[in-house]
């Protein structure tokens, strides 16, 4: 377990680079999979969940590698082949992407093994609409004490698909399995966020045909081979985001280079009315503390265009600074304020709650799931010896702690690098008193 040592209470002052999206990087890498020839993806972040998929490609054959440019990725999957259960079964824990392998290792192989899936501990995240899906399209799903097996008699049908909830990941499934399906698939109540439009784009580049009707409706039309593409990642906007927040909970001013408005409107909107100031230009955003008090906010996740849970985390530490109280409501994960925790013992008030404090009552409102917060401020934080959890709670602790007086100790911030491009050096340049801990891995 990696730990540092954060000291507290000095604004964050500077420029950082955000590259592009871990959570549509990790995807694109996967669609690489379905072309006949060489695909190349462009300002990928050093991050590792992206070493995790790498590892995942090529043990099915895929040979990857790293352009002049150390954010350049090559991937030719020429000789995609099985790969053996066992080493698959080593990545086992580390990530949730393995299930977008499902489709297009069938396509080629016509058999695929998925490991036990990781991920953040931020709820229950079952992958049931993930096999449902599969399932709808011919595949046969057997579950096996080290994980699942996917198979097909013969080639995957299109079909009509509706998801229950507009899952990210199972519409990624859909797109990745029906682009090469026979026949047509439509997927009603489908995920649309900036990251799925920008799979699309790529799947485009390589041979597909789909097309994004209104009221989240995606129709595919299946195609008998796709080629590789040449694709240039859209930045992390949620790294660019908890920049953001970091700079308004510190009292800082943060140059985001790379942030881009047109998928972060509904953050800054929400930035703007606690009290925080950014300006924006052709390269990036400057998000920054302008003075004077913050303000309270009622605050409700949701599915793109809503704000973003992944927003959500690092941005309740700057409503710890703001004036009243603030309501937090997180409908798309039912565990994701278990962090707050952490918020209380450094000096926040904030109290978690089962019911649906918000405008519109979501899936978690009559279980038993604190997925609602009240958040009283500002107080003043102070340091505390702190777990990271998860990797957005993660990122949150380390705000708090920057925002805190004294010194803290954070435990497991390898966490952190899973989607946090060398966020320690960036700390450092941005005038943060960090330091690793003795034995602490670099
Ligand atoms: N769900 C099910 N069954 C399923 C799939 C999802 O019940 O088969 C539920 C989940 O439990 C959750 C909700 O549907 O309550 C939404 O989950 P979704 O499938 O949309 O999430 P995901 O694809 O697993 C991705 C990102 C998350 C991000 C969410 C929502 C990746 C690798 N992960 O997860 O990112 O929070 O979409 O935008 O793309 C992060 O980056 O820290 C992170 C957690």
């Amino acid at each position: 377990m990696t730990t540092i040592h954060v000291t507290g209470g000095a604004p964050l002052v500077g420029t950082v680079h955000v590259r592009g999206a871990k959570n549509f990087v990790s995807k694109a890498m996967v669609a690489a999979l379905l072309g006949e020839t060489t695909s190349r993806l462009r300002d990928v972040p050093d991050i590792s969940d992206v070493a995790i998929v790498r590892g995942l490609l090529q043990l099915h054959g895929v040979k990857v590698s790293q352009g002049a440019d150390s954010a350049e990725l090559t991937m030719d999957p020429s000789d995609v082949e099985l790969a053996h259960v066992a080493d698959i079964d080593a990545h086992a824990g580390a990530s949730r992407i393995p299930i977008l392998f499902c489709g297009p290792l069938v396509h080629r192989l016509g058999t695929a093994f998925i490991p036990d899936l990781g991920g953040c501990r931020i709820g229950d995240r079952p992958i049931n609409y993930h096999l449902d899906v599969l399932r709808q399209f011919g595949a046969v799903v057997e579950k096996l004490p080290s994980g699942i097996a996917i198979s097909a008699p013969r080639r995957l049908r299109g079909t009509k698909l509706s998801l229950p909830y507009p899952s990210v990941g199972t519409t990624e499934q859909v797109l990745l399995t029906a682009v090469r399906a026979e026949g047509v698939t439509e997927l009603r109540n489908a995920a649309v966020e900036p990251e799925i439009l920008d799979l699309i784009g790529v799947l485009q580049k390589m041979g597909a045909i789909i097309s994004v009707d209104t009221d989240r409706v995606i129709r595919i039309e299946g195609v008998d081979t796709l080629t590789g593409y040449d694709h240039r990642a859209l930045p992390d906007r949620i790294e660019a985001a908890s920049w953001g927040s970091a700079a308004l909970a510190t009292g800082g001013d943060v140059y985001v280079r790379g942030a881009r408005q047109a998928d972060m409107m509904t953050f800054l909107n929400t930035f703007r009315k606690i009290g925080g100031a950014f300006d924006i230009d052709d390269e990036g955003i400057r998000f920054f503390h302008p003075g004077g008090p913050l303000h309270s906010i009622a605050l409700e996740t949701d599915v793109h265009p809503g704000f973003m849970t992944d927003w959500q985390q690092p941005l309740v530490v700057a409503l710890t600074q703001a004036k009243g109280l603030s309501i937090v409501h997180e409908t798309v994960y039912e565990n994701r304020l278990g962090f707050t925790e952490a918020l209380v013992r450094m000096g926040a008030t904030i109290q978690t709650y089962r019911e649906c404090l918000g405008s519109t009552p979501c899936r978690f409102g009559a279980m038993d799931f604190r997925h609602s917060a009240v958040v009283s401020g500002p107080t003043p934080l102070r340091a505390a010896e702190i777990e990271v959890p998860d990797l957005r709670g993660g990122f949150s602790h380390l705000i708090a702690a920057l925002a805190a007086e004294g010194t803290s100790t954070v435990h497991g911030v390898e966490l952190i690098d899973r989607g946090y491009e060398h966020f320690f050096a960036k700390l450092e340049g941005l005038g943060a008193v960090v330091a690793r801990a003795e034995g602490a891995m670099a």
